[in-house]
C-alpha cells in the first residue's frame, strides 16, 4: 500500500474505487473497503479529520486519531493507496476562509429541509459537501462508497453528485449497509467513548428501530421509539419516520420510508437508522417483519 500525502501523487489512481473516511477505522469501514475492492479497481481510502464539518461546540479535538492502526487495517484489506492529506492540501485558503466557502455552497434540499442532522448540526453538511467535493476533485474516482449509517449524509452526497455531473462525471455513489455488533449496536468510531453502562443503554437505539416493525402508522412508530429511548435514559434529538428519498415527513407507510434516530447517551451522540419497505395499506398484518433485518456483522 502506498501512503499518499500530496494530491500531486494521486494522478495514477484516477478511475479508482474510493472510500473517504475520517480514520478511527472499524469493521464498518472495513466493509466499505471490501466492497470497493470487489469493483476490481485499485482502492484508495482517504483519512482526513475534516474540521469544516464540526460545529464550534462539537468534538473535533476529541475525535479519535488512530493512524497507525488504520494504516495496518487498510494494508491488510489490500488497499492500493491511503490518502492522508495535510490540512492545507484540502484547504489552501485556511480553515476560517474555507468555512466561509462551505457556508456559501448551495446544498441539495435533502441536506437543508428535513430538520434532522441539518437542524441539530447546522453547519455540518456544508463542511461535508465541501470536503467530499474537493476529495472527489483530487482523487477522481469512478466510484465512491458510503455507509447507510449516516443516511442523510449519504442522500446529500447522492444528490450533490447528481446535480454536479459536469464536475464529477460518471462518478457512481455506492450505498453500503450499516454494520452492527452482535447485540445490534451500529458500529461507530464514537462507540469507544461509551462507558459500560452507556454501552448497555445505547442498545435502546437498535431496539427502538426494531420495535417500529409492529407499527401501522409512522406516528405510532415514532411514539414507540420515544418510549423505548426514554425508558433507557437517552436524550432524544429525533426519532422519526421519513420518506426514504426526500427525508420529509410522511403520514403512511405506503412508500418506502427510513426510520431515523439521533440520541445522546451521556455525552456521546449516537445516530442510527433502518429502511422500512413500502407496505400495502389494505393488508392487516405487518408483512415486512422478516425484511426488517440488520446487516450481519462482519466476521
Ligand atoms: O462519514 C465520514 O466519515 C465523513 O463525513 C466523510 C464523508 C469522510 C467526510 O469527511
Amino acid at each position: 500500500m502506498i501512503l499518499v500525502e500530496s494530491p500531486k501523487h494521486l494522478a495514477a489512481y484516477a478511475g479508482c474505487a474510493f472510500v473517504p473516511t475520517m480514520g478511527a477505522l472499524h469493521q464498518g469501514h472495513a466493509s466499505l473497503v471490501k466492497r470497493a475492492r470487489e469493483s476490481g479497481k485499485p482502492t484508495v481510502v482517504s483519512i482526513f479529520v475534516n474540521p469544516t464539518q464540526f460545529g464550534p461546540t462539537e468534538d473535533l479535538d476529541r475525535y479519535p486519531r488512530t493512524l497507525d492502526a488504520d494504516l495496518a487495517l487498510l494494508e491488510s484489506l489490500g488497499t492500493a493507496a491511503a490518502y492522508c492529506p495535510p490540512i492545507d492540501a484540502l484547504y489552501p485558503e485556511g480553515i476560517a476562509a474555507s468555512m466561509q466557502v462551505a457556508s456559501a455552497l448551495a446544498l441539495p434540499a435533502v441536506a437543508t429541509e428535513p430538520r434532522l442532522e441539518d437542524l441539530c448540526r447546522p453547519s455540518h453538511f456544508a463542511g461535508v459537501a465541501l470536503v467530499v467535493g474537493r476529495l472527489f476533485d483530487q482523487v477522481r474516482p469512478a466510484s465512491a462508497y458510503f455507509g447507510e449509517k449516516d443516511y442523510q449524509q449519504l442522500r446529500l452526497v447522492e444528490d450533490f453528485v447528481a446535480t454536479e455531473r459536469e464536475r464529477f462525471g460518471a462518478l457512481e455513489i455506492v450505498r453500503c449497509p450499516t454494520l452492527r455488533e452482535s447485540d445490534g449496536l451500529a458500529m461507530s468510531s464514537r462507540n469507544r467513548f461509551l462507558s459500560a453502562p452507556s454501552r448497555a443503554a445505547a442498545l435502546a437505539l437498535s431496539r427502538a428501530l426494531r420495535a417500529t416493525h409492529m407499527a401501522f402508522r409512522p406516528a405510532d412508530a415514532e411514539r414507540m421509539m420515544r418510549d423505548e429511548l426514554t425508558k433507557s435514559g437517552l436524550a432524544i434529538e429525533y426519532a422519526v419516520v421519513r420518506d426514504a428519498n426526500t427525508l420529509l415527513e410522511v403520514q403512511t407507510f405506503e412508500a418506502p420510508t427510513r426510520v431515523l434516530i439521533a440520541a445522546r447517551c451521556e455525552a456521546v451522540r449516537l445516530i442510527d437508522n433502518v429502511a422500512m419497505p413500502a407496505r400495502d395499506p389494505t393488508k392487516s398484518k405487518c408483512p415486512f417483519a422478516a425484511l426488517f433485518g440488520f446487516a450481519a456483522p462482519s466476521e
